[in-house]
């Protein structure tokens, strides 16, 4: 329908982007299909909607100059092929009309640049300017143009490269992989919704911890989780030392990964430890112990999720309940118990989250041993 219509207005058409990326991995059917028009996407979007039977809604945003469409399960946004120039303060660019080269010149990477053309003339032609079609077959994530061009441009794409590298399981080309070093205060121009949407891909990998190591590595980690990069080493006193509590926090989460695919229950073995390094001492007579940091990091879960605008719900009530009861994510990633044994696990627990909290509010490892004992075994 898309090429005919294309045809009918006499305006190349192509699909471009994630559909033909994941066609080519045999990534299953994709529900978003974007297509370039070299032309008014609107107008093609609006012929595509006259030819399909039940006459879908075009939705137009004419300030993007793009129109979207949904037919079957699929929702399709049309665009008319564009040049983008970006300004340092903002992540929104310039745009003015321009060729497809031009369009796949503004993408994120080669592997998102590629276009399948839809006229009949040329029908299923590949182009890829950049051969992207390559780089999908050795695995690398590289970028069409100077990698600190596409970063500087738009920042998010450094939280974008780590997340397709962890969901793929591709790696970053080298030069990519410094640019992102050297781009990384860029991201303060990006929304924290923006970049908690890219973690929660990362999280609903199915090895996070590649994702997690590379943001480490990276440094982007620490601007948007210090309380996680603050886990990271191992202090060593009158010989005795405590394990990494990062690079544990990373197993956990590949562990716990293995068995549920709840994205919630993979942040709370994230996150089941950040009491540990505001807590972290060395006692002369036991050595170092974290006394408390279940409390102090069911707290520091709360102020976490304000501070990256995630849900202050039941999920979020979820989280710090794990957290409260953070020794039993470890036991769960040890024993390999199954989502709903997890489940049973923590609600069997106490299932009285107000009691948890009040319990969090009160500094209860040292005004109420008692109870403390009763929420801790
Ligand atoms: N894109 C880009 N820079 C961004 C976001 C998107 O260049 N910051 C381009 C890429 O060509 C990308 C396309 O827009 O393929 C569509 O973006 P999006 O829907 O966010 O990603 P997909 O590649 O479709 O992948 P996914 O659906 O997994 O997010």
């Amino acid at each position: 329908v898309i090429s005919e219509a294309a045809d009918e207005l006499s305006v190349d058409a192509y699909v471009i982007g994630g559909y033909v990326r994941d066609h080519i991995l045999e990534r299953g059917e994709p529900k978003d299909i974007d297509i370039v028009a070299v032309g008014s996407g609107i107008e093609l979007a609006k012929k595509v909607s006259e030819k399909l039977p039940n006459k879908p809604k075009v939705q137009v945003f004419k300030n993007f100059g793009t129109a979207m469409l949904r037919a079957d399960d699929h929702e399709i946004e049309f665009v008319g092929a564009r040049k983008e120039s970006y300004r340092k303060d903002s992540r929104k660019p310039i745009v003015e009309d321009g060729t497809l080269e031009d369009d796949q010149n503004r993408r994120d990477f080669t592997i998102n640049a590629l276009a399948l053309k839809l006229n009949k003339d040329g029908f299923g032609d590949l182009l890829d300017p950049f051969n992207g079609y390559e780089d999908l077959n050795k695995k690398v994530i590289r970028t069409p143009l100077d990698p600190d061009i596409t970063y500087s441009d738009d920042p998010l794409r450094m939280y974008r490269a780590i997340r397709f590298a962890t969901q793929l399981n591709f790696i970053i080309e080298a030069e990519s992989l410094k640019a992102i070093k050297r781009n990384r205060d860029r991201i303060k121009i990006i929304s924290k919704e923006r970049i908690v949407d890219e973690l929660n891909k990362i999280l609903l990998s199915e090895k996070p911890s590649k994702g997690f190591a590379l943001l480490y590595k990276t440094g982007l980690l620490k601007k948007i989780l210090p309380e996680l990069t603050a886990l990271q080493g191992i202090d060593e006193v009158e010989g005795q030392k405590h394990k990494d509590n990062f690079w544990h926090t990373l197993e956990v989460v590949d562990n716990i990964s293995e068995n549920t695919d709840d994205l919630w229950l993979r942040w709370a073995a994230l996150l089941h430890d950040i009491g540990k390094a505001p807590t972290k001492k060395f006692h002369k007579k036991i050595g170092w112990t974290f006394h408390g940091h279940e409390f102090v990091g069911a707290k520091m879960v709360y102020k976490l999720f304000k501070r990256l605008r995630l849900p202050l719900n039941e999920k979020m009530k979820f989280v710090q309940k794990m957290v409260l009861l953070s020794s039993r994510p470890i036991a769960i990633a040890d024993e390999n118990v199954t989502d709903s044994a997890v489940r049973r696990l923590v609600f069997d627990a106490g299932d009285n989250i107000e009691d948890l909290m009040t319990l969090c509010e009160a500094d209860i490892t040292t005004k109420n041993p008692k109870r403390f004992k009763k929420y801790h075994n």
